[in-house]
């Protein structure tokens, strides 16, 4: 598996690719390229050569995550057939014009809706049929949980069949959701590789999360010098007391990170494009 964590700026561009098939996490086009940030349209189409796009996973509905210009970039010249997204929010402006944009999406492209809330039963925990290479495994959000837009975001572990290699989704996810994720979920968050939660914030960890999810390595997305200072000093403290290798896309000066992990081991550089 691999995964590219792009360098976006304060936001979220993911791409992860197995043998055959691709899926894009979060669609933040930077509106002008500061140094240091990977020029998504170039960089897609030298990962994604060869590969079929399978779907794309909205973790969340915040502009940082969401970016209409880059998920109609990416559904236009990509053209997958899933789109994956939390179901439960409160009706802001920013997640009402992402519902609509994916209903547009979705009516035009005929796309595939994986629309989730983990309180409605008849909503799936595992998607094992939607990719020949991955198997993905949701365990948030949750409707009783929905106390943010943060606490809305998809959390999901996506799996490579051929290799067991795993990938840990984990959006702006805080706190109080995760504490309530870990008492359900224990050690099934095992993961290789986590994305840090909140881009780093202190408030998107627990020694515990860390404890179950135990990864060989986190790679944050934040953007260089951004207002809120993420990554937090204290939530990368807890990251490197569980995991031996700690990324981030804004450290030092802003760069792409490439992992590959093949079920035994982890390796991370940057991404040169
Ligand atoms: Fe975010």
């Amino acid at each position: 598996m691999n995964i590219y964590t792009l360098h976006v700026g304060q936001g979220q561009f993911v791409v992860i690719t197995g043998k055959s098939d691709a899926v894009i996490i979060d669609t933040l086009l930077p509106a002008t390229l500061k140094e240091g940030e990977t020029h998504v349209i170039g960089a897609l189409a030298k990962i994604l050569a060869g590969k079929k796009l399978v779907g794309v996973i909205v973790s969340g509905f915040d502009d940082d995550h969401f970016c209409d210009i880059g998920v109609k970039t990416v559904m236009n010249k990509y053209r997958p057939d899933w789109v994956m997204y939390p179901r439960t929010y409160k009706p802001t402006k920013a997640a009402s014009a992402c519902f609509k944009t994916i209903e547009d999406l979705c009516e035009s492209k005929n796309l595939m809706k994986l629309s989730i809330d983990l309180k409605d039963e008849k909503d799936p925990r595992f998607y094992n049929n939607i990719s020949h290479d991955f198997a993905f495994e949701v365990f948030s959000p949750h409707k009783d949980d929905m106390t943010s837009s943060n606490n809305s975001s998809i959390v999901c572990k996506v799996k490579e069949t051929a290799t067991g290699a795993t990938y840990l989704i984990t959006g702006d996810t805080e706190i109080p959701r995760w504490n309530k994720i870990v008492r359900l979920f224990k050690s099934k968050l095992k993961s290789d590789v986590m994305a840090a939660p909140h881009h780093g914030s202190k408030n998107g960890i627990t020694a515990d999360v860390m404890k179950y999810v135990s990864p060989e390595t986190v790679i944050i997305s934040a953007g260089v010098d951004n207002a809120y200072k993420h990554p937090n000093v204290e939530a990368i403290h807890v990251y490197k007391a569980h995991a031996p290798k700690v990324y981030s896309t804004n450290i030092p000066k802003g760069q792409s990170i490439h992992t590959v992990a093949d079920g035994q081991t982890v390796k991370s550089n940057v991404y040169e494009g």
